[in-house]
């Protein structure tokens, strides 16, 4: 059967092509393996974090590519076309994480009756949520467009739920006002919503960019806003905390000049701005910058909260956080090379208005 993959130059994003294979013969699959049509997955900017971190965090050797060339990995759902488990049907719907391409052979391992593992060599050097799927088939809360929410959100939340408990646990460190960079983003404004429900003292302050001040306004979780090139008119008297969704380090540094020693708290999560030389060259004022690192907020968690604890919290967070999406999301489809072509770039240029959630298939 003809399958197609979509994959990058490593060296220049910019650079991409479909390449066109054959999948395996269901006979020939190995022993306990599964064929499976990768039927629609979401795409973001967090997916073109994926892609720069590549080489560093390992997500190129989880799908692999011809020479010098990278399979961006994204979250979505597949159809089990054919399989050598014998608890595995044919026809299961799985939730994961999978590669821009049709098709994905997995190597099923620690099946369950609610999820498996993929076990193939070269994914083990991840972390192990990667190699994870859930058997969703039947299950509504990932059928139909509470489907593509969870392809488009649930990953990002998880990150906004971490963030907020963290920040939460440690009393904002001092501070009165939270900072999100890149607020119109997913994971940040998952995050505003949270403070914002939760965190009554807390006052939630976003910065965007011009374009995307409406929307950032209509979403109405965070009390304040104000563009890049305002921020020094943020009063600098009173102790804030910085969570840096874009990863620009000369934001950051405006950030820190200005607040002095009332920044109590500066974290980075992410790289959507991509402009920003990794290291700062000097030491700023105010407390040190630091990588969020979500496994161990996950792991302190887990043992804390014991089994299914994170679970549990995380399901009722999410329960409150999907009924806004209706009012702050439209979903677009789109099928085909030509279309799954025109996200990547338009996502990795910045060209994807905030309000678009982008569900693919190739
Ligand atoms: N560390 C982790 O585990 C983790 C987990 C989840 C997400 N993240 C990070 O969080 C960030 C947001 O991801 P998302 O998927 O939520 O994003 P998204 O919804 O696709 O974000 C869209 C927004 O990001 C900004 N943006 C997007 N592309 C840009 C570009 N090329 N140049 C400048 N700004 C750009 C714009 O916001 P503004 O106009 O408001 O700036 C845009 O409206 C990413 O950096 C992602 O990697 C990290």
């Amino acid at each position: 059967m003809k399958a197609a993959d979509f994959v990058v130059a490593r060296s220049d994003l910019q650079q991409c092509k479909i390449i066109e294979t054959q999948t395996p013969d269901a006979a020939a699959l190995p022993d306990e393996a599964l064929l499976v049509k990768v039927t629609r997955f979401a795409f973001t900017a967090n997916n073109i974090t994926y892609a720069v971190l590549g080489d560093h965090l390992k997500y190129w050797s989880l799908f692999p590519a011809p020479k010098d060339f990278g399979n961006v990995p994204v979250w979505g759902f597949g159809e089990v076309i054919a399989s050598r488990h014998s608890n595995v049907p044919v026809g299961e719907i799985l939730f994961g994480y999978f590669p821009m391409a049709t098709h994905l052979v997995i190597e099923a391992a620690d099946v369950t009756k609610r999820s498996l593992r993929d076990g193939a060599a070269h994914r083990q050097d991840v972390a192990p949520v990667y190699n994870a799927y859930a058997r969703v088939g039947g299950d509504p809360a990932f059928a139909g467009k509470q489907g593509d929410y969870q392809a488009l959100l649930r990953p990002l939340f998880m990150l906004s739920f971490l963030v907020d408990d963290f920040l939460a646990e440690n009393e904002f460190f001092g501070a009165k006002s939270v900072m999100l960079s890149s607020a119109s983003s997913k994971t940040a404004f998952g995050l505003a919503h949270l403070v914002h429900t939760q965190r009554k003292d807390i006052k939630v302050i976003g910065l965007t960019s011009a374009s995307n001040t409406a929307f950032v306004e209509s979403l109405g979780c965070y009390d304040e806003f104000v563009t890049y090139d305002r921020v020094t008119s943020l009063p600098a008297n009173l102790p804030v905390a910085y969570v840096d969704m874009a990863g620009n380090s000369g934001l950051r540094e405006k950030l820190h000049r200005h607040f002095g020693e009332q920044m109590k708290y500066s974290g980075i999560i992410g790289l959507t701005h991509r402009l920003s030389s990794p290291d700062e060259k000097f030491e700023l004022p105010g407390a040190k910058p630091r990588f969020f690192f979500a496994p161990d907020q996950i792991r302190k968690r887990a043992k804390e909260w014991g089994p299914g604890g994170i679970d549990t919290r995380f399901g009722a967070a999410w329960s409150g956080f999907v009924p806004n999406l209706d009012r702050w999301l439209e979903i677009t489809e789109s099928r085909g090379p030509a279309a799954v072509k025109q996200v990547y770039l338009d996502t990795l240029n910045g060209r994807v208005p905030p309000d678009q959630g982008h569900i693919l298939a190739l």
